[in-house]
């Protein structure tokens, strides 16, 4: 497997599993506020980005290269409010983006043709969770400080549940 590719590739393992463990934080904190909605498409969240790191992992192995576990850093858990929370999300999910846009780069420069796939599948994937969690931003921007709408929209974001990972 080339070198800068796996690089790279493990680089980002790592990256999804810090989000996989911000997200938990995120749920960690809206089960503090009761609002187990929330919590829960939160820890759905988690368990997404676990399934794109072994994604990664399982590529990884199958073009003969070596998978390196980096340490997890330890994720940000004091939010001020529930939209604040929200825009953390939004904000490691731009981050990821850029990080997904970087490694087509370095797959485009080694013309390492066999990762373009998984790669095109990461960055269609950013599209769909950028927009996703943007959205539920902006409704709680919309919010406010409407209690009611804001218990409404929890019960509307416990109906969640994983989609599978499409190969
Ligand atoms: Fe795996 Fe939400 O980026």
């Amino acid at each position: 497997m080339n070198k800068r590719v796996m690089s790279a590739m493990n680089t980002q393992i790592n990256r999804e599993f810090y989000a996989a463990y911000l997200y938990l934080a995120i749920s960690a904190y809206y089960e503090t506020l009761s609002l187990k909605g929330f919590a829960s498409w939160m820890r759905e969240q988690a368990k997404e980005e676990q399934t794109h790191a072994m994604k990664l992992y399982d590529f990884v192995f199958s073009r003969g290269g070596t998978v390196t576990l980096l340490p997890i850093e330890q994720p940000e858990a004091n939010f001020n409010s529930v939209l604040e929370a929200f825009e953390a999300a939004l904000d490691h999910e731009k981050k990821v983006t850029a990080w997904i846009h970087e490694i087509a780069t370095i797959i485009e420069e080694e013309k390492d043709y066999a990762s373009r796939t998984l790669i095109q599948w990461f960055v269609d994937e950013q599209i769909e969770e950028e927009e996703t969690v943007s959205d539920i931003c902006e409704r709680l921007k919309m919010i406010g400080e409407h209690k009611p709408a804001l218990f409404m929209f929890d019960k509307e974001l416990a109906t969640r549940q994983t989609e599978p990972v499409q190969e």
